[in-house]
């Protein structure tokens, strides 16, 4: 009797320990399901970064700790595209198990040399006739002070090579959570005496739109005075780099965007 007793709580913790586990496996299974399901896709399967940065590194800039990771997950990050969710605590906690996993990884490595693609950027990309880092440029495009942080190497790579794949394709179905200003969107008026004018959106409302020519010169109209208001949906002001840059050159402007930071 007591032999069995005995013997049964044995296989009893056996049991307990076999089951545990297997929980701690399926929970890390599960993190990376999760993962997979709402957060590859602007995130890479990897962690190693698209339209979103890389999650791929032991250091996140704004999840410096469990707590803070667990609330960029939940509430996601007001006025850019990273997304709040709905997910249960638990499911959140596995997440953030998951990306923690994902850092112990080694960080991409990108093959350019950030110094060259300095160069390059301002010399023969001549970027900064549209883009402004750290306040030097202009603000026809989008400020890139920070873009290492925001976008992931992959990203930056295409919006070179095809400038249209990140442009807005419809206002309410593309980038809904973004401002109006980060809605770099195409478009063409002609004006009531004949003046045809090209520029990006920065403003619109219902009776007014503001435009930015390529010179930085702003214009505000009322729409009902326009003779024509185009929006050139999915076309992007900005050229396509592929036969600009040699591939090398490429990796290295994309390098140089990966180290833009922000000003600390
Ligand atoms: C629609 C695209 C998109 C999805 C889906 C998405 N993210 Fe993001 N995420 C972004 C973008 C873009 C940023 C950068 C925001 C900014 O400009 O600061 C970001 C930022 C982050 C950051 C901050 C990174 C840092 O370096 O500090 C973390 C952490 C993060 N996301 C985790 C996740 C997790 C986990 C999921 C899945 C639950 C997820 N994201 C889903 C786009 C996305
Ligand atoms: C004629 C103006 C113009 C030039 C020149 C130009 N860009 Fe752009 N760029 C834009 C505009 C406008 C956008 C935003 C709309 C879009 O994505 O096409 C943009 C978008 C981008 C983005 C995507 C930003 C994001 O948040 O996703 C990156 C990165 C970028 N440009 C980098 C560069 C680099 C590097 C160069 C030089 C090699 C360059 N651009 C040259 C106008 C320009």
């Amino acid at each position: 009797m007591k032999l069995l007793k005995g013997l049964s709580l044995l296989v009893g913790s056996a049991l307990t320990l076999f089951s545990l586990a297997l929980s701690s496996a399926n929970n890390k299974a599960q993190g990376e399901k999760l993962y997979q399901v709402h957060c590859a896709a602007c995130h890479g399967p990897n962690g190693e970064g698209g339209l979103g940065p890389t999650l791929a590194a032991p250091q996140l800039t704004r999840a410096s700790d469990d707590e803070a990771l667990f609330k960029i997950i939940k509430d996601g990050i007001a006025g850019t595209e990273m997304p709040s969710s709905r997910l249960e605590v638990e499911a959140i906690k596995e997440l953030v198990r998951w990306v923690r996993n994902l850092g112990q990884r080694p960080v991409e490595k990108i093959g350019g040399d950030a110094t060259r693609g300095g160069k390059l950027y301002f010399t023969k990309g001549d970027c900064a006739s549209c883009h402004a880092i750290n306040g030097r440029g202009s603000a026809f495009g989008p400020d890139l002070s920070d873009i290492g942080l925001r976008r992931g190497a992959t990203h930056l790579r295409a919006s070179l090579i095809e400038p249209e794949a990140d442009v807005p394709k419809s206002f309410l179905m593309f980038r809904p959570g973004t401002a109006l200003p980060e809605n770099f969107l195409q478009v063409r008026v002609v004006t009531a005496d004949g003046k045809r004018i090209k520029g990006v959106r920065i403003n619109e409302d219902t009776f007014t739109i503001h435009l930015r020519e390529l010179s930085g010169r702003v214009h505000s109209f009322f729409k009902s005075e326009l003779k024509e208001l185009h929006k050139d949906w999915g076309k992007s002001p900005m050229p396509s780099y592929r036969s600009v840059f040699t591939g090398e050159e490429m990796e290295d402007v994309v390098a140089f965007l990966v180290s833009l930071r922000g000003e600390r």
